[in-house]
């Protein structure tokens, strides 16, 4: 009897942003991360603008923020890498076939808010797009691959962050409703898995990284965009069941495992209250339809008062979603004592394991982590689970005649995939898991074309260099082999 159940779905993922690229063509608008430049391990990424007397300008994208009067622009001079992605857009055939190949039963995909909406706040869609992801959606189904599709990946309109202030505006509720609906409405039959957000708990969980250093007015404003998501997502829960009751809707939550760094009974309570701020608090509300008794506390802590209406309340109830779904690259640890040797990765930062191995970007690779976080995860909510990320940014090298050799990254997988197979062992209720970019594509968080984590390598650099040739590397053959087995050959 293997290991996984019959139907479990094994796939990959991507985001529309960071593959795609045709970033201007057939009706699109642009996104935050079309004025956002590329980046590295130690250079943060830019955002570059127009000042009000006309002159160009950037600020980091890690806490600046755009001066007064300022419009975003796309400057001469700066490479922008999403702009090209991996051009899935023309690619997504052939890209598709790959993943067939593979034996992929599920795709994970986002859709682009502004290729539908290009301002965001229009009242009808840009049927160019809606035409790209049916095809998309059509292809995948060809080939017996499941889509499962993110309705908000990091990438609002630059237009509603321009002219409404992005998320901590109330009106977004209804643009994002109007952009899920039409979702729900117009890829009907062909799309059954949807995710509301992704890593909605980023907001805040970030803020209490880094050393406090977030003032109060950052954290109101970071809960009350949260509180304006939660309620587009349970609106959006609740409108796909209204159109089509086989829709199944999931939360995305990015998971990192929290470690207390010593047995000092202060660094538990701080470690307990880590994962309530960081994971409880977005799953709670996603998940149980309300806000939990601790988040008063987290409130109270930055003097946070927030708009939320009787109406609200009521929508959350409503709208629970029907699994939770979550990335998981890490765990961290979190102290009260002080920190020697401190490391960051995936935005976050804490004390260095000794027991665990980092990546060159400074991310701890910890297979039991994921086998904890999903055995306390379905503890605590006993809905269906996938984990819908995870993998190595690694830099590849390709050979001469062309074969590229990742052992790391299978190792990676390998003990991945049996710290889920031990978590379903134990109950865990697991029903599918997809590696993030399965195919290379830009780092979110650096802009990199080097951080690869696919199992077909694309040939593009970080200057924007290269054929867009696509071809596999030895863990394509790897995953192919595990997933024939249904996750019992993984050697
Ligand atoms: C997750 C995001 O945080 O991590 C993805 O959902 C992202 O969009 C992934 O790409 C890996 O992070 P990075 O910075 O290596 O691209």
């Amino acid at each position: 009897m293997s290991r996984f159940p019959k139907d479990f779905l094994w796939g990959g993922a991507t985001a529309a942003n960071q593959c795609e690229g045709a970033w201007n063509v057939d009706g699109r608008g642009p996104a935050l991360t079309d004025v956002t430049t590329g980046g590295t391990v130690s250079e943060p990424r830019y955002i570059t603008y127009i000042d009000k007397d006309g002159n160009p300008g950037k600020y980091s994208r890690m806490g600046g923020r755009l001066p007064e009067g300022a419009k975003y622009a796309v400057l001469d001079g700066y490479h922008y890498p999403n702009h090209e992605g991996i051009d899935f857009y023309h690619h997504y055939k052939e890209d598709i076939a790959l993943f067939a190949e593979m034996g992929f039963t599920t795709f994970r995909m986002s859709i682009s808010w502004s290729r539908l909406f290009p301002n965001g706040d229009e009242e009808t869609p840009n049927q160019k797009g809606i035409e790209f992801y049916r095809d998309v959606f059509k292809e995948l189904r060809k080939h017996n691959i499941e889509p499962l599709v993110t309705i908000w990946h990091f990438d609002t309109p630059l237009y509603l962050e321009e002219h409404y202030g992005g998320w901590k505006n109330r009106k977004l509720i209804e643009f994002y409703d109007r952009f899920a609906e039409t979702c729900f409405r117009e890829f009907k039959g062909l799309v059954k898995y949807w995710l509301t957000f992704n890593e909605i708990n980023n907001t805040v969980m970030f803020l209490n990284m880094f050393g406090n250093k977030a003032s109060d007015e950052m954290y109101q404003s970071g809960y009350q965009q949260l509180h304006h998501q939660f309620v587009a997502s349970a609106h959006a829960v609740k409108k796909a069941h209204e159109i089509d009751p086989e829709n199944i809707v999931g939360c995305m939550i990015c998971g990192i495992t929290f470690y207390p760094g010593t047995c000092d009974p202060k660094d538990i309570l701080l470690n307990r209250h880590t994962w309530e701020q960081g994971i409880y608090y977005c799953g709670d509300v996603q998940c149980k339809g309300k806000y939990p008794t601790f988040a008063n506390r987290l409130w109270a802590e930055h003097n946070v008062k927030l708009d939320i209406t009787e109406q609200d309340l009521k929508d959350l109830a409503e709208g629970c979603v029907d699994m939770y779904t979550f990335s998981y690259y890490m765990s961290t640890v979190v102290t009260t004592h002080e920190i020697k040797d401190m490391v960051s990765g995936n935005f976050s930062a804490g004390a260095r394991n000794e027991y665990l191995k980092y990546s060159d970007w400074g991310w701890a690779t910890d297979a039991d982590g994921l086998q904890y976080y999903l055995e306390m995860i379905y503890d605590r909510y006993e809905k269906p689970i996938m984990v819908v990320e995870n993998g190595l940014g690694a830099i590849d090298k390709v050979e001469e005649d062309g074969s590229i050799h990742d052992p790391y990254r299978i190792d990676y997988f390998k003990v991945h995939v049996d710290a889920m197979a031990k978590a379903i062992e134990n109950g865990v209720n697991l029903i599918g898991y997809t590696p993030w970019g399965c195919i290379d594509l830009v780092s979110a968080g650096t802009g990199e074309m080097r951080k690869r984590y696919g199992f077909i390598y694309v040939d593009m650099d970080d200057e924007g260099k290269g054929t867009m040739a696509r071809s596999r590397k030895d863990s394509f053959y790897w995953y192919q082999k595990c997933i024939k087995s249904n996750g019992d050959d993984i050697a």
